[in-house]
């Protein structure tokens, strides 16, 4: 099952048609909010290949560091910090193809080049943003951004 799970050929979109229906059946019937994020973590670093993949939690007034797969992370940023921050406090996507042109991007790597950050919601209010790192310059396409979309809605 796990193995499955991971799709290996195809384009990157092609790749995430057949992925997002085997997130959702991952994740359906679990109801623990830690464990889904952690399986998806690790469904979009084995099938992208990104940098980095993985979620901040909010806590209070920071976004404290949660289930990620990839390098060691920053474990706190402030709201409106960065474009984890920013994405919290914007209440919408961020995607930056390239982070050097971002003010205040908190860089946690110096490979990273370009970044994704799609809040999560629990009705009006954000509890986490899930942030995709990228060691490529704008590797982050529209189409792209609305499935990472897609998938932070399967998170409740
Ligand atoms: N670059 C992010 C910080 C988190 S790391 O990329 C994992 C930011 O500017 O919010």
């Amino acid at each position: 099952m796990a193995e499955d799970l991971i799709v290996k050929t195809g384009s990157k979109l092609e790749k995430y048609e057949v992925l997002i229906p085997q997130i959702v059946a991952l994740i359906e019937n679990e109801p623990d909010r830690i464990a889904n994020m952690a399986n998806v973590a690790a469904a979009l670093k084995q099938t992208f290949e990104y940098f980095w993949v993985g979620f901040y939690l909010v806590h209070d007034d920071e976004l404290v560091l949660g289930p990620f797969q990839g390098p060691i992370a920053c474990t706190r940023i402030r709201k409106g910090k960065g474009v984890c921050g920013t994405a919290w406090l914007k209440k919408t996507t961020m995607s930056v193809p390239d982070v050097d042109q971002f003010p205040g991007h908190i860089s946690c790597n110096s490979a990273s080049k370009s970044e994704v950050v799609v809040p999560l919601f629990c009705g009006e209010e954000v509890f986490a943003v899930l942030d995709i790192d990228s060691d490529r310059l704008n590797d982050f396409c529209a189409e792209e951004v609305s499935y990472l979309e897609q998938i932070a809605k399967l998170l409740k």
